[in-house]
């Protein structure tokens, strides 16, 4: 048995915060954060808007895109390092709003690359058979916990979501091989401290422009197909010149690379699948291509996988 995406989905909160308004919060300016990371605006969630409510939106998009309904999920796996509180999980309240009565639910803790440890947990339900039917949601209000007074990390996160359904596909598709890895050691670099968010960005810059790479092209290898039959590389929208290291590294043409940290910035753990259901959307991705996933997070995480895809 092979596990697959079967549905894929995203929500973005209405509230646009761009370089412009940046310049009159702190000492910074549209050219240096176009220039240093691409980002050219964020989406900041409302007051009465908590993670459970953007994971909420994109998990609907996903059950709608899969033609799945709630009831029918086994689990729901949520990725986030911002819960709306540490409990009831965010895969609890959304239990009980998706009406999904048979689902076990769990909030997976991985910062940045929580997804791929939730697509990877997944897999392994389902292909050992136990579970058919998987709800994996990356979801961060990450203005929660911004230093908006802090110019090295308040310009960088926006708030977001973004979801995919798992389940059986067949033989010759799915998730072809992974990888996930993490080295604590680097943890100070990235970390929250007294509720707000503290980074060493050279330091992390440093470990994402290797390790990125490096993952993208081991699960290509490990999938049995050389760098250049990526059909499409989405990998965690962090920084422009981090993702474009990962492109030149498997040395594939720029139509190839799934970009949208200009219109979101860095939505940690939901950006990778908010970039997945737009390039889905959009029509950039079709049955049987390869696609690889890779992120990079606080911890310090990252995960990667290959995917053939297509039910
Ligand atoms: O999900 C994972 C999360 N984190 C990341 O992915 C972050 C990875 N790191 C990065 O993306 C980059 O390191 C940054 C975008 C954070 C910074 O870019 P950089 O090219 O590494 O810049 P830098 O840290 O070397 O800083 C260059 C200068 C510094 O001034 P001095 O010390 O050279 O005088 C900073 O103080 O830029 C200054 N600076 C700013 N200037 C204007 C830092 N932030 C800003 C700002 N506006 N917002």
């Amino acid at each position: 048995m092979k596990a697959g995406i079967i549905g894929t989905g995203h929500y973005a909160p209405e509230k646009v915060l761009t370089n412009a308004d940046l310049e009159k919060i702190v000492d910074t300016s549209d050219e240096w954060i176009r220039t240093r990371t691409g980002i050219e605006e964020r989406r900041i969630a409302s007051d009465n808007e908590d993670t459970s409510d953007l994971a909420y939106m994109a998990a609907c998009n996903a059950l709608e895109e899969a033609g799945i309904k709630g009831e029918e999920l086994d689990l729901i796996l949520v990725a986030t390092v911002t819960p709306d509180q540490s409990f009831p999980t965010v895969s609890c309240k959304l239990q009980d709003r998706l009406g999904a009565t048979h689902a076990a639910a769990m909030d997976i803790s991985a910062a940045c690359a929580g997804f791929m440890y939730g697509l990877i947990t997944a897999k392994q339900f389902i292909e050992t058979g136990a579970y058919k039917y998987v709800l994996i949601i990356g979801a961060d209000k990450l203005s929660k916990i911004t230093d908006w007074t802090d110019r090295n990390t308040c310009v960088l996160f926006g708030d977001g979501a973004g979801a995919a359904v798992m389940g059986p596909v067949s033989e010759e598709r799915g998730i072809l091989s992974f990888e996930l890895g993490s080295d604590g050691s680097g943890g100070k670099h990235l970390a929250e401290e007294n509720n707000h968010i503290e980074m060493n960005g050279r330091e992390v810059f440093k470990f994402a422009v290797r390790q990125m790479p490096e993952s993208s092209v081991h699960v290509v290898e490990k999938a049995g197909y050389a760098k250049e039959d990526v059909d499409y590389l989405i990998p965690h929208q962090a920084n422009i010149r981090i993702m474009e290291a990962a492109r030149q590294r498997l040395g594939i043409p720029e139509d190839r690379l799934a970009v949208n940290v200009n219109k979101y910035g860095n939505t940690s753990a939901a950006s990778i699948p908010i970039a997945l259901s737009e390039s889905v959307k959009n029509g950039k991705i079709n049955d049987d291509n390869l696609i690889v996933l890779v992120g990079f997070g606080g911890g310090l995480t990252w995960g990667a996988v290959a995917i053939k895809w297509g039910r």
